[in-house]
């Protein structure tokens, strides 16, 4: 009998997750007939049992949109699920859907805490594979994740158009990133955008070096412009929390570093000061070429360990190659921008301030 396969995306959205269902549904069509049941919001779908068959013809056209036609969701952890009040382990009404729908297997499309249920559902005995998603490129044993690339192309446009407003008012202009805990997006944002100083989470920054290198460049009648991730902070103090969701498995929700910033820095200058805040413009809109190349590279490759019979994996990059982990060595961990990495030094060559 053929192969029966439910796919989710699972977290915050991105760029390209459609292209990966695409490449899923269309890979698993051609070489073995199978039937691709898409899961409608993620593991709460799964755990509500709420899913439909995907046709080919339902993931014609959908590999440039951005977003996805399933829909996702960042708050169901079926192990611990909290939407009824105390956390509860649902896992049991997650195997009678699995076992309802006849699936054979499940693909998880997300980033670290859809990694780590997906392990947790694949030890309860469901067959899972395991596709990186995220803007943050966060996740470990992947040189990339999908929708980085998007993300980073929205920073660079975002930081060109700064650039010149900031240079005809001959403003300090700060730009802040999404990421998490990890200054990819800002580091080759900043870089591809230009801007004069990057501040990162992994480089913990003192206020009063920001203020001396803008003052500097304000005494020659220049602006400058400062690429800030969220999870940037200012050395021995804390990051700037927007929101805490009590019933996300991840529940602080970032944001605010840049306004922190300027309000400190303003006193220190006699240039105007000014800030902007991205936020969701990163994860919204069609993806790059890159995206949806790795995407599709990413959705034929689980396809791939899915019908070898390799589960329990995340599809992985690696000096361009596709290949895979254990998803259990993925589970829990995040990369970060290690101090040796090129682009740090190539910034530092460049007289870049980093804080
Ligand atoms: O992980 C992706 C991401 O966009 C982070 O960069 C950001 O901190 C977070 O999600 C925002 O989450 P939400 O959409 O819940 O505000």
């Amino acid at each position: 009998m053929a192969m029966k396969v439910g796919v989710l995306t699972g977290g915050g959205d991105c760029p390209g997750l459609n292209a990966v269902i695409r490449a899923v549904t269309l890979a698993l069509h051609t070489h073995a007939g199978a039937t691709v049941i898409g899961i409608e919001q993620g593991f709460r779908g799964l755990l509500e049992g709420r899913g439909r068959e995907l046709a080919r013809a339902e993931v014609a056209g959908i590999l440039a949109e951005g977003g996805t036609i399933l829909g996702t969701d960042n708050t169901c952890d079926p192990f611990n699920d909290r939407s009824q009040g105390e956390p509860r382990d649902r896992s049991a009404e997650v195997l009678a859907h699995v076992r309802r729908w006849g699936l054979d297997a499940v693909v998880a499309i997300g980033g670290d805490g859809t990694m780590a249920i997906a392990h947790r559902l694949h030890e309860a005995g469901v067959p899972v594979v395991g596709v990186p998603k995220t803007i943050d490129n966060d996740l470990a044993h992947t040189e990339r994740t999908f929708g980085f690339d998007s993300a980073v192309a929205v920073v660079a446009e975002a930081l060109d158009r700064l650039a010149t407003t900031a240079r005809s008012h001959r403003r300090v202009m700060l730009c802040e990133t999404m990421g998490r805990y990890a200054g990819w997006i800002a580091l080759e944002g900043g870089l591809a955008g230009g801007a004069d100083a990057i501040l990162l989470p992994e480089r913990p920054f003192e206020v009063e070096a920001v203020a001396a290198f803008c003052a500097a460049r304000e005494a020659e009648g220049r602006s400058t412009l400062i690429c800030i991730a969220e999870g940037a902070h200012v050395a021995g103090e804390g990051l700037a929390v927007r929101a805490t969701i009590a019933s996300s498995p991840d529940p602080l929700r970032l944001g605010g570093v840049a306004a922190q910033l300027e309000r400190r820095l303003q006193p220190l200058l006699k240039s105007e000061v000014r800030s902007a805040v991205l936020g969701h413009t990163q994860r919204g809109g069609t993806p790059t070429a890159f995206d949806r190349v790795l995407a599709t590279r990413f959705g034929v490759h689980a396809a791939g360990l899915l019908l070898r019979g390799e589960t329990g994996r995340m599809v992985t990059l690696a000096a361009d190659a596709c290949g895979s982990v254990p998803l259990a060595a993925v589970a829990g961990q995040t990369r970060r921008v290690p101090a040796e990495h090129g682009l740090l030094a190539a910034a530092e060559a460049l007289g870049l301030c980093l804080g």
